[in-house]
């Protein structure tokens, strides 16, 4: 059974006698014509069934989505359709096998509006849709890219294991018990980052891999508990080396898969400019509306709260949005100051610049000289509108950074078809954690501090920056990657500036630090997260949308209704006991 495509067929095959197999996408009975929509992968073509067809009575048995072999002869269409590939022919049909029946699906395959859990119980139906069928194509594709130009420069693909040990990623494991080795538990991978090390001291030198990664997370609109890295790890590398090679592969990417050139070498900023600019180390650059920092203008203000502010040797800084004060009711200010609560802000002073005068807001406040110098360091026009936050510097930073990307939606800014790609890079080596009352790693413990801040790991935690790199696009971390520490010594002064005990290193990471005895050579790597990447290609929010089989956001299947509570003798046999 030899199946070539629908959309293989053009205006040169009339006359042709073919054969196709495909879904009843659509089927219309005109006045005793049956017209069938015949899809396959590759699309559409219109099967045409006239009432004097040996094949008639079977035709009129067919139903939306029966599986059809069917036999014809391509024709011209009189009435051309020009939404399609075969949209010139049709295939006047001289005999139809049905060869499955199907019940009517549960929702209409050629619309967007079925619910989203609707769509992932029958993900299998959803996948028959042509914009689900496209992302994965799309996602192929990347992969093929991928995998050649890795392979064209000299790096192997390597599988790595999936039960395995723990790794630091900082998310919680997926953990499954050994039946054989009772009480005890693999980990599913959060990333091969120990192995594709381990590989580098084994000699590989260059290692890739298409691989899966397991992260038991909070979900958002780009996470899933399961997703893929084009993961890599090269030695005798830096960081140039690295961002290199990620540049080309990107380029490579984005013009093979979407004939979209890529300006090279893509723009570099270090993580505190990032920060102190946009609010965030993964900065949408595709607009404007850049954190300034205002601080130094309100030296003697009258006005409270920042005068408050300025006694706490707190921040006050700002967004103006050009041109747009009239958008901005009393209301929308309301909604927008609830909004930046969310980030710990305790309010949103504003300031409008309209007909030549600061109006509303904190207007009443501001001195001449406090006007004077805003206009002219901001370059305020009239219809200017500034959103201010005073407070500690974080909450300054991520309520403004998530206040101009709310805005920038809100007020169409954003070019579709547009890709800004930055590198944010000299991450700090750690950040300190509420939840565990103590420095973590900002990337993951064997990330290189750099060359000067060695001595800081035990000495001075903060000021302590790292070889860490990610590259960012839209607003999305789409990879991440760094030069690794490869010295026993300075590996062994992280775990302890983690405050990891012995016993918990040994623990953990004893084989590791023991091969780092064994000739380790300088090495480096990045992952890139697949499905952003392909999210970014498919020019989807949603993760889901670029996955065969996705999960919730409570990290179940809809589908398959995993995970399931598996049977007492199953739970038996691993000595597992539930606690209710
Ligand atoms: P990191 O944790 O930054 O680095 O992950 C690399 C990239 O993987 C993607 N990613 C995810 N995608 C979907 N769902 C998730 N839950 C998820 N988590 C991460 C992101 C991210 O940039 N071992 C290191 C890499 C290295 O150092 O070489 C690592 O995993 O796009």
């Amino acid at each position: 059974m030899k199946k070539c495509n629908n959309t293989d067929f053009n205006i040169s095959n009339v006359n042709e006698n073919v054969t196709l197999y495909g879904w009843a996408s659509k089927v219309r009975n005109l006045g005793g014509i049956i017209f069938i929509d015949l899809r396959d992968r590759s699309g559409i073509i219109q099967l045409t069934i006239n009432p004097n067809s040996s094949c008639y009575n079977e035709a009129e048995k067919i139903k939306s989505e029966y599986v059809l072999k069917v036999t014809g002869k391509i024709k011209e269409r009189t009435s051309k359709n020009k939404n399609i590939k075969t949209g010139d022919i049709e295939v006047i049909v001289d005999s139809i096998e049905i060869l499955n029946e199907a019940e009517t699906p549960v929702f209409e395959l050629d619309k967007d509006d079925a619910l989203e859990d609707t769509r992932l119980k029958y993900r299998y139906l959803d996948l028959r849709r042509e914009s689900i069928k496209n992302n994965l194509l799309t996602r192929h594709n990347i992969t093929m890219v991928a995998r050649n130009f890795l392979s064209d420069n000299g790096f192997i693909e390597v599988e790595t294991p999936i039960l395995s040990k723990s790794t630091p990623e900082g998310a919680r494991d997926y953990l499954v018990p050994s039946r054989v080795n009772k009480g005890s538990f693999y980990a599913l991978p959060q990333s091969p980052q120990i192995y594709k090390q381990l590989l580098m001291i084994g000699g590989i030198e260059k290692y890739f891999q298409i691989a899966k990664c397991f992260r038991d997370e909070d979900l958002r609109k780009d996470r899933q508990p399961e997703f893929t890295q084009i993961d890599m790890e090269m030695s005798f590398v830096n960081e140039e080396d690295v961002m290199d090679l990620t540049e080309r592969l990107f380029q490579k990417i984005f013009k093979e898969v979407k004939g979209i050139d890529i300006k090279l070498p893509i723009l570099r900023m270090p993580y505190d400019e990032a920060i102190n600019k946009y609010g965030s180390d993964k900065p949408d650059l595709r607009f404007g509306m850049e954190i300034i920092d205002v601080h130094d203008l309100f030296v003697i203000t009258d006005f409270k709260v920042f005068s408050d502010t300025l006694k706490n040797n707190d921040d006050i800084s700002c967004i103006k949005v050009d041109g747009k004060s009239k958008y901005f009711s009393r209301k929308k200010i309301d909604e927008l100051t609830e909004f930046v609560k969310e980030f710990g802000a305790k309010g949103l002073p504003y300031v409008k610049y309209e007909n030549n005068e600061f109006v509303g807001g904190i207007s009443k406040f501001l001195s001449e000289d406090e006007k004077r110098y805003l206009i002219e360091d901001l370059n305020i026009k009239n219809d200017d509108i500034l959103f201010f936050a005073s407070d500690k510097k974080d909450i300054v930073k991520t309520s403004l950074g998530a206040l101009r990307c709310k805005l920038a939606k809100e007020l169409d800014l954003i070019k579709k078809g547009e890709y800004k790609f930055l590198w944010v890079t000299d991450f700090p080596s750690f950040e300190w954690s509420n939840e565990e009352n103590r420095f973590v790693a900002c990337h993951h413990p064997f990330t290189a501090p750099k060359d000067d801040d060695i001595d800081k790991l035990l000495t001075d935690k903060a000021n302590c920056y790292s070889k860490a790199y990610d590259i960012v696009c839209n607003g999305y971390e789409v990879g991440g990657g760094s030069i690794r520490i490869h010295k026993k010594d300075i590996q062994q002064k992280m775990f302890e500036a983690l405050e990891l005990t012995k016993e918990d290193i040994e623990e953990k990471f004893g084989f590791f630090v023991n091969a780092f005895k064994y000739g380790t050579p300088p090495h480096g790597g990045l992952a890139i997260g697949l499905e952003r990447l392909t999210m970014l290609l498919c020019e989807t929010d949603n993760i889901k949308d670029v996955i065969a089989f996705p999960k919730t956001s409570s990290a179940s299947c809809l589908m398959s209704e995993a995970p399931n509570i598996v049977d007492k003798g199953q739970l038996e046999e691993l000595k597992i006991s539930i606690i209710k």
